[in-house]
């Protein structure tokens, strides 16, 4: 694992020793800001079909929880670079057969979909054009590994001045829009009507 990966994980890693598995945890505000989230991230997915998803950074698996109640047939694969999360996302969810967690940044899996909620948010004391970087590789895994689409989100620049924070990562919506469609696809939706000082984008991909 890089530098900047090893940084992410020790971040993220003491949340979840200090707050156990809540959404504080993963360092959320809420369990409804959560949720709401996943409510943007999930509409790549076509309802109809049996799929198999992707969750880059999936921290304890909440995403799975989402998922059980409002799918019926799915194969759930989860990622993440802090231990930590890994063994409590294992332990919170050793009776289900369709959820499976590897400790890794890369994802073992090419899915139907691929989510990532909140793996660009906290930057720590990296610089803009190593972050962008970092997102750049990260989405470009997220396209490789997905069939079918993928979403993912960013906290905006479009945030209350006196509110943001230098540690945070603070994205340009049509810059990342801009840069999906040029390299992704030609169905990208751009999502910035939720409430939340983020947006969520959702590629979709042609077959
Ligand atoms: C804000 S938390 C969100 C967790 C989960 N997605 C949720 O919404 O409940 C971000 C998680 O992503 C993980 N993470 C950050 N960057 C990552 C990367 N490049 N690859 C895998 N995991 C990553 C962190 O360790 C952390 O558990």
């Amino acid at each position: 694992m890089n530098i900047l990966l090893k940084e992410i994980a020790n971040y993220y890693s003491k949340k979840i020793v200090e707050h156990g598995v809540t959404h504080h945890g993963v360092d959320w505000n809420s369990h409804e800001s959560q949720y709401l989230r996943f409510e943007q991230l999930t509409k790549v997915i076509n309802s109809d079909e049996t799929f198999s998803i992707n969750d880059l950074g999936c921290g304890y698996g909440a995403l799975f929880d989402y998922l059980l109640m409002r799918y019926e047939d799915f194969k759930y694969y989860g990622c993440d670079i802090s231990d930590d999360m890994i063994k409590a996302a294992n332990i919170r969810n050793a009776k289900y057969s369709n959820a499976h967690f590897n400790l890794s940044a890369e994802l073992a899996e090419t899915a139907d979909y691929s989510v990532a909620s909140g793996i660009f948010n906290v930057r720590l004391g990296f610089s803009n054009d190593k972050w962008n970087e970092y997102l750049e590789t990260t989405l470009n895994l997220l396209n490789s590994r997905s069939r079918k689409g993928f979403s993912f989100n960013c906290l905006t620049i479009y945030s209350e001045t006196d509110k943001m924070h230098d540690y945070l990562y603070y994205a340009n919506p049509c810059v990342i829009f801009d840069f999906c469609k040029r390299n992704y696809s030609r169905d990208v939706a751009l999502l910035h009507d939720y409430g939340l000082y983020e947006f969520t984008i959702i590629v979709r991909k042609h077959q």
